[in-house]
């Protein structure tokens, strides 16, 4: 195999994730030739004008097909970087999303020192609170095991498997316990919506974590009726929402007994949080 640099694979990699739709082809070729490479992404402008060795140079290759098969970038390095850590990411949880961090900006506005984290996947939720609140601990709960094993190694990763604990639970049904603060990002996207999502993630990402199968709002439901048995007066609830959702989740909110429920959007305008308070002073 000839020694190409990696500026000629680059252009060819760009040019081959271009042709089949991949959005951002440049950027994902860049990180697909850090990762086969063994540098860190931001190294990559010293090395361009190298000679690239057959073996790093296959691996390349091998990445950016799988890549064009529209496999997520997270999926083939393994991680994912979410409020500046670093996460593990496989096929068994939801890649973590920019957007998320929406939620952890909300949760972080007040102090709290137990939090739950229902549908955990990643831990990149949880994970992220503890990191950012020392002192904090908390749960994280799902209903997928392999996920809760990522979101385990997530956590001793981090630093954080003497103050993270997890929990195999159908939403709330097997936490016991109080909590001052409560958060979710659960499955929303409604049954008839799937088909409209982008190959990455209809393909690749687990289905549980997208979808309740039905309207979208089921875990909503779920949720805001068994909160309320696990939270400190004065405890906070906050969700993730899709763009469509804020008046149904607040509405379930208002319903179940919340205060000060309140609407707050992404940095795109898109509303994102729904968070309410339980009554009380705490
Ligand atoms: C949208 S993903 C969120 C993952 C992670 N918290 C994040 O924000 O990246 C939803 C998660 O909820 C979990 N889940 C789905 N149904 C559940 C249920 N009935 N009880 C607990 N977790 C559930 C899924 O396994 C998945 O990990």
């Amino acid at each position: 195999m000839s020694h190409a640099d990696g500026r000629a694979l680059l252009a060819d990699a760009a040019r081959r994730l271009t042709a089949v739709g991949v959005a951002d082809a440049g950027r994902d070729a860049r990180r697909l030739l850090a990762h086969a490479l063994g540098i860190a992404p931001g190294r990559l402008s010293v090395v361009l004008n190298d000679p690239v060795s057959d073996e790093a140079g296959a691996a390349f290759l091998a990445l950016v097909a799988r890549r064009a098969a529209r496999e997520p970038v997270s999926h083939l390095v393994g991680r994912r970087s979410f409020y500046g850590r670093e996460f593990r990411v496989t096929s068994d949880v939801l890649d973590p999303r920019p957007e998320t961090e929406m939620l952890i900006e909300a949760a972080l506005a007040a102090p709290f020192r137990r939090v739950l984290d229902l549908g955990t996947g990643s831990g990149c939720i949880l994970l992220t609170l503890l990191a950012e609140m020392p002192g904090a601990t908390g749960i994280g709960a799902d209903i997928s095991a392999p996920a809760l094993a990522v979101a385990h190694q997530n956590a001793l990763d981090l630093g954080l498997g003497d103050r993270a604990g997890f929990r195999l639970s159908d939403w709330t049904d097997s936490i016991d316990g109080i909590f001052d603060l409560i958060v979710s990002n659960p499955p929303y996207v409604a049954a008839g919506e799937m088909a409209a999502l982008e190959p990455e993630v209809v393909r690749y990402e687990p289905h549980l974590a997208l979808t309740d199968g039905g309207d979208g709002l089921s875990a909503y439901r779920a949720i805001t009726r068994a909160a309320p048995g696990h939270l400190q007066p004065g405890g906070r609830l906050m969700v993730e929402i899709g763009p469509s959702q804020a008046d149904a989740v607040s509405a379930m909110m208002i319903g179940a007994g919340f205060v000060a429920v309140t609407v707050i959007p992404d940095l795109d305008g898109r509303d994102r949080v729904v968070s309410g308070r339980w009554p009380g002073n705490g």
